[in-house]
């Protein structure tokens, strides 16, 4: 399917790293410009240095989002790289704590600036630019916590939850525009950060192997159970974001789709 991505300048928070990695390299490779973004800057410049490798066009922009200043200037050196924005996948975030009563109320108020305030920083910056243009596409990755909390990381549950909200309130703020806003909610996927969980969580249970696909299988039915037995891959988000990014998804607005396997027990 062409998706007709050729030309559009994307920006990626949090794509230093993990799922944002895995989205600015599949967006790079529909032609898109890209931006890669994160706090750690060697990182940030690897993954650009292998988009070009790659053919592809692509910048950096680094930077904490977690405050107003040095998110300001990731927007202005993102916005410099390419003369614009016309995606912008607000992917960065994270944290969390354990347990409901081990998080203090700065744990809250940090997880909400790290998933909520960084996201709405971005937007406030570009999606004036996107509306003077006509045309735009705004997607905010969230978390299927966000619809089924547990009792761990409830910081980050709701904060994420502040993210499926506002997604629909922009979209109708937004109204007539061209810019459509829409929320991916991953469930559990392959990243460094969650490998490591996993066989932390294996060596807890006593499970009697270190073979990532046994204990994939085993983690997939037994702790996050999901009716396609598996764990996500960083290119199952990738792939949905390059969909929701393309002028092929321009009636879908406001909407979340869970990219998770089947995790989260919800008809909608
Ligand atoms: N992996 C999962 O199973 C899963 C499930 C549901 C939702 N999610 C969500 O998916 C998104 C990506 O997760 P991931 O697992 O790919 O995480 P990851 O591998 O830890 O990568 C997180 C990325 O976000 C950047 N970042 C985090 N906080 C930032 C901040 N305050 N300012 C600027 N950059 C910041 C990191 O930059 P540096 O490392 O360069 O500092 C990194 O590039 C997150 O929003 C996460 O909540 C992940």
């Amino acid at each position: 399917m062409e998706l007709n991505l050729k030309g559009k300048r994307a920006l990626i928070t949090g794509s230093s790293s993990g799922i944002g990695e895995a989205i600015a390299k599949t967006l790079a490779a529909e032609g898109v410009f890209t931006i890669v973004h994160g706090r750690n800057e060697q990182r940030g410049r690897e993954v650009m240095d292998e988009i070009i490798q790659n053919g592809g066009k692509a910048a950096v922009a680094i930077g904490d989002l977690s405050k107003d200043e040095s998110a300001q200037k990731v927007a202005q050196e993102a916005m410099q790289a390419f003369g614009g924005i016309d995606i912008l996948v607000n992917n960065a975030g994270g944290g969390g704590s354990l347990s409901w009563f081990d998080a203090s109320t700065t744990d809250w108020a940090n997880a909400y600036q790290q998933n909520v305030i960084s996201t709405i920083r971005m937007i406030q910056h570009f999606a004036p630019l996107m509306k003077e243009s006509g045309w735009g596409r705004i997607i905010n990755i969230a978390s299927g916590v966000a619809t089924q909390p547990t009792t761990a990381i409830a910081d980050y549950a709701a904060a994420k939850a502040a993210v499926v909200n506002l997604t629909v309130s922009l979209a109708k703020e937004l109204a007539y525009s061209g810019i459509t806003v829409n929320t991916i909610s991953p469930g559990t996927i392959r990243t460094p950060g969650l490998e490591k969980a996993v066989r932390g969580i294996a060596a807890e249970q006593g499970w009697d192997t270190d073979d990532w696909s046994e204990l994939e299988q085993r983690t997939a039915r037994e702790i996050w159970p999901n009716p396609t037995g598996r764990i996500g891959r960083i290119e199952d988000i990738a792939n949905m974001t390059a969909y929701l990014a393309s002028p092929l998804a321009g009636f879908i607005n406001g909407a979340n789709y869970r990219v998770d396997g089947g995790n989260i027990a919800s008809i909608n």
